[in-house]
């Protein structure tokens, strides 16, 4: 099933020279100093990488998601502040568009965004609304021809960069999840006001900001799909997005193992190297086999994707999955490196922080797991 085509393979070989060429060289500072990749993105774009899945007609590379999830994988074993900017922008902002958006909004962002002049955010998340999320307070009132967006938005991927902003608002709140729309709001009109960058734990070049809307008037042609489609909206492009984020979490994945492979055969200890060692050699043996169960759960639901089938539990398996491997793996490649993994130079400490937030962003462990729950027990038990 995965015969991986010439084309899949141009674009893993792609990546992996943009990853180990350009982006690694940089990467210990950036993250230490939370300095936002502006060249590292602008080469991304130059490359494809920015709009990969969307059809060359508006400006993208035409590819399918598994050409996609290579590159994820390959970029996100270096930098995971650069594959989270390409995540968002191809899967949440250009595929939700794209899929869901008129030809007029697709004409007019498309290009712009696919290409990476413009990068995109996905505005759901909110002070008191993560992983709950039907009970948003911010408001799209209807005012006839526009909607007035009032509401503060946090943990902004792209906050502090992008000039689109898909934000999901509440119109009707009568109608509970029926009652939310999904807007594109340009970041230079009135009343959008960017907050502070955040000081995270990983991730931490990526720029991620709380976003305030005071009185924004967004025309009524801005609305993604009919009223009240926001909510669904939402959720068909997150499980996407989650395709992406199991991409990111298996390339830190086997990012941690390829480390792990070289450390363990230079470093002798008790006469012969680590790797000779069974207390090392079982642990790369765990690895490498989370490492391939990821791989192919990240495919199939990528392959699923472009099959046209329904990949919502796949999606919420592999990113459940490929993230628990990612967190348990990472905290074993720093176990191998001993005291060299805990000092920045050995790459492998800032997996170990990165692979924290993808048990978290585009929804927690916690939340695949309400998803894949309620899929198996309604009778989908193979997918
Ligand atoms: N596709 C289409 N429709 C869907 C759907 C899907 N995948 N999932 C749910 N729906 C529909 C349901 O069919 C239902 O519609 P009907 O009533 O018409 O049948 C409606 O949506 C409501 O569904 P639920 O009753 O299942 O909704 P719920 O309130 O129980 O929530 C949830 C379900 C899975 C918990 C959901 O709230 C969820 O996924 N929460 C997590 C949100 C999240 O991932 N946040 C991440 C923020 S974005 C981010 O991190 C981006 C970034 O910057 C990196």
């Amino acid at each position: 099933m995965f015969q991986l085509t010439e084309e899949h393979l141009a674009v893993r070989e792609a990546a992996r020279q943009f990853a180990q060429n350009e982006l690694k060289p940089g990467v210990i500072e950036r993250d230490s100093k939370m300095v936002y990749p502006t060249a590292e993105v602008r080469k991304m774009a130059e490359l494809g990488f920015l709009g990969m899945m969307v059809s060359p007609e508006y400006g993208g590379g035409g590819m399918d998601t598994l050409s996609y999830v290579i590159a994820m994988e390959e970029i996100s074993k270096i930098d995971n502040s650069c594959s989270v900017i390409m995540s968002v922008n191809n899967s949440l902002v250009c595929w939700g568009i794209e899929t869901f958006g008129t030809e007029e909004q697709k004409r007019k962002y498309l290009p712009k965004l696919a290409t990476g002049e413009w990068i995109g955010s996905f505005c759901l998340s909110e002070p008191e609304a993560g992983s709950d999320a039907t009970s948003q307070r911010t408001t799209a009132v209807d005012m006839g021809d526009h909607y007035l967006v009032n509401g503060t938005k946090n943990w902004i991927t792209n906050g502090g960069t992008s000039k689109v902003h898909l934000v999901i608002a509440q119109t009707n709140p009568e109608k509970g999840h029926r009652g939310i729309n999904a807007l594109i709001v340009e970041t230079d009109w009135a009343g959008v006001t960017i907050g502070a960058k955040e000081d995270k734990l990983g991730i931490r070049s990526s720029d991620t900001h709380t976003i305030m809307y005071t009185d924004v008037k967004v025309p009524k042609e801005n609305r993604i799909g009919d009223d009240g489609f926001g909510f669904k909206f939402a959720m068909k492009t997150l499980s996407g997005g989650r395709i992406g984020i199991a991409s990111q979490a298996l390339g830190i994945a086997a990012g941690a193992l390829e480390l792990s492979v070289a450390y363990s055969k230079e470093r002798e200890a008790f006469g012969k190297p680590i790797s000779q060692h069974q207390a090392i050699a079982f642990k790369i043996a765990d690895m490498a086999t989370d490492v391939e169960a990821a791989r192919l759960m990240v495919y199939r639901a990528a392959l699923l994707k472009d099959q046209g089938g329904d990949y919502d539990q796949a999606a919420a398996m592999a990113k459940l999955f490929a993230s628990d491997a990612a967190m348990r793996h990472t905290v074993e490649a720093v176990q191998i490196h001993g005291g060299y993994g805990f000092v920045k130079e050995y790459h492998v400490e800032r997996l170990m922080r990165d692979a924290k937030i993808t048990q978290i962003y585009e929804g927690t462990s916690e939340i695949q797991k309400v998803v894949i729950s309620r899929n198996v027990l309604n009778g989908n038990l193979y997918i």
